[in-house]
């Protein structure tokens, strides 16, 4: 049951590294502020890493000057993101479909979307829009090639992303991403979108 904190809580159990965990922000977080930055995203503007795990993005962007909340439904995740990294983050463990700590300038997503069960992909998409200010923008990095294996994490081809997007907001960016550890070199995309 993905759609449960207990099922991600157990990955983290005894101070685990999960398979997913790169022990640094993701290489696309610097490709996708250059792009937010085009669009008027700046350091002091209030960005939400939603699935922050250890909290690498959320951390990454606070030390950039952001005003970060990392969010994230699973305790261990939470606790160890705080561990590592303290409180230059607001760490907030909240479910992202119901939390009521928003609205946000912008939301850095790194394998969040990915993780949910497809089926929940239109809620997911509406509740982005929800924790956001209108204008706010939608960051998102996501895979279109899993290897063949069983998800999560669940590939999302980008012409789904898109037409998942487009009723909430205005696609900017969309395109394979140019900077990616070399684990997921070639199977990852990103996407800025601005709600409407
Ligand atoms: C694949 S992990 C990615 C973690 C982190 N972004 C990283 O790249 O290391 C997905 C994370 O999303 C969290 N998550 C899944 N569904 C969630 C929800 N509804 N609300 C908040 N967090 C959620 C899980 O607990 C897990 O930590």
């Amino acid at each position: 049951m993905t759609s449960h904190p207990d099922h991600w809580n157990r990955h983290y159990e005894a101070g685990a590294r999960p398979e997913w965990d790169m022990a640094k922000a993701t290489p696309v977080l610097a490709e996708a502020l250059a792009l937010a930055a085009a669009s008027g995203l700046a350091p002091g503007a209030s960005v939400v890493v939603p699935g922050c795990g250890y909290g690498h993005d959320a951390a990454a962007l606070a030390a950039l000057g952001f005003e970060v909340t990392g969010l994230d439904f699973a305790p261990l995740a939470v606790q160890g993101a705080r561990a590592r990294y303290g409180d230059a983050v607001r760490w907030a463990q909240e479910d992202w479909f119901t939390t009521a700590l928003g609205p946000w300038d912008a939301i850095f997503d790194h394998t969040c979307l990915v993780a949910m069960d497809p089926d929940r992909r239109p809620a997911y998409a509406e509740a982005c829009a929800g924790h956001l200010r209108p204008g706010g923008l939608w960051l998102a990095v996501a895979f279109h090639d899993v290897q063949g294996r069983p998800g999560p994490p669940h590939a999302i081809p980008r012409d789904d992303l898109r037409r998942l997007a487009e009723p909430r907001f205005e696609v900017l960016h969309l395109a394979e991403a140019t900077r990616s550890h070399p684990r997921r070199a070639g199977r990852e995309y990103l996407l800025v979108a601005r709600r409407r």
